[in-house]
């Protein structure tokens, strides 16, 4: 059987993070407890949850799993923090292209630790978006990666220039492409994504307030009276199914645990593991949609039609939600995510 394979086109980001009892109020200045520079981007972050997602023990790995993405030219931090990380859980960083004409993208990240350890985030998106704007390159470096003889798995966000997305899922979408296309649109983009680019998507993995933001591509098709930001999982996922065909639709609900309807009828929901203290809730998500989307590769890589991941989908789910909890039980982006051997 040919190994997993994974492709993650999106961003990376370095983190510069404060973590604050609170967060100050308009005008006010408030002593922090700490700042840390880390390795981050939804992009990247997915990229290492998949590569130590496919790490049953230290020294052996079952998936190919590279990036694609941009940053900027001799940038230190890529050179000391995001490269060695991705490296150092498995990820082929070949597809990440050194731009002279951009800075790496950053993100501000605010911890406040009397919420849980709940984050706000303020991304600059750098190299993310300029080295990411010309599809034809982005796809020629992916197809360079991807073995177009053999099913793989293409991991998306919302990163990366809209314009950009709306091609590659396109591409990726299109039946005569082998790839399985899981979709993270994280963030949203503000225009929203039009119902006919989702169509043939694999999965589609959004968490309370995504879900909320992507009744817009399903708006047409709600009943009179209904509203959005009401609807249950329930009653929001046959829409994707039945109006975009959306094989998978997960749905993560923070500390609850997580969503899952499959076009064939599988549906249900996995609670979360039990953690002992949140410290940082920093790519929980992404997390989830690296392990998820790693678990799915697995099962493409067998050539077994899609239906038949209905009786794996509850598992993945489930290990997926206890490696978004070993997340939130450590520091920063990249570096809390936990590899298979650990969990
Ligand atoms: O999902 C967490 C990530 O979002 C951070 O690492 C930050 O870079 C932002 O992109």
């Amino acid at each position: 059987m040919p190994p997993p394979q994974i492709c993650v086109i999106g961003s990376l980001n370095i983190d510069f993070v404060t973590y604050t009892p609170r967060c100050p109020a308009a005008g006010e200045t408030l002593t922090a407890a700490a700042l840390a520079i880390s390795a981050g981007g939804k992009g990247a972050n997915q990229a290492v949850a998949c590569g130590r997602a496919s790490f049953a023990a230290p020294d052996s790995q079952d998936a190919s799993v590279a990036m694609i993405g941009a940053v900027g030219a001799d940038d230190p931090y890529y050179a000391a923090l995001l490269r060695p990380t991705l490296e150092g859980s498995g990820v082929s960083t070949r597809g990440v292209q050194e731009r002279t004409d951009s800075q790496t993208g950053s993100a501000t990240i605010i911890v406040e630790e009397a919420a849980r350890g709940e984050n706000r985030i303020l991304v600059v998106p750098g190299a993310n978006h300029t080295g990411m704007d010309q599809v034809d390159a982005v796809l020629a470096r992916t197809q360079g990666l991807l073995h177009s003889h053999l099913e793989g798995v293409v991991l998306l966000q919302g990163e990366i220039p809209r314009a950009t997305t709306l091609r590659l899922m396109k591409h990726f979408n299109d039946p005569a492409c082998r790839a399985h296309l899981v979709f993270n649109p994280a963030p949203v983009f503000p225009e929203g994504i039009p119902l006919p680019a989702l169509a043939g998507t694999s999965v589609l993995a959004m968490n309370e307030t995504e879900a909320v933001l992507m009744t817009h591509s399903v708006a047409d098709h709600l009943r009179p009276g209904q509203n959005a930001a009401e609807l249950d999982p329930d009653e929001l996922a046959p829409l994707f199914h039945h109006h975009a065909q959306v094989h998978i639709v997960l749905i993560t609900l923070g500390a609850k645990g997580a969503y899952f309807s499959t076009a064939t009828g599988k549906r249900g929901f996995a609670p979360s593991a039990a953690v002992e203290k949140v410290v940082d809730t920093t790519a929980a998500g992404d997390t989830f949609v690296g392990y998820f989307a790693t678990a799915f590769a697995r099962f493409v890589a067998t050539g077994a039609p899609l239906p038949e991941f209905d009786a794996h989908i509850e598992s993945a789910v489930r290990r997926a939600n206890l490696a978004a909890a070993g997340c939130v039980q450590r520091k920063g982006a990249m570096q809390s995510i936990p590899f298979a051997y650990e969990i």
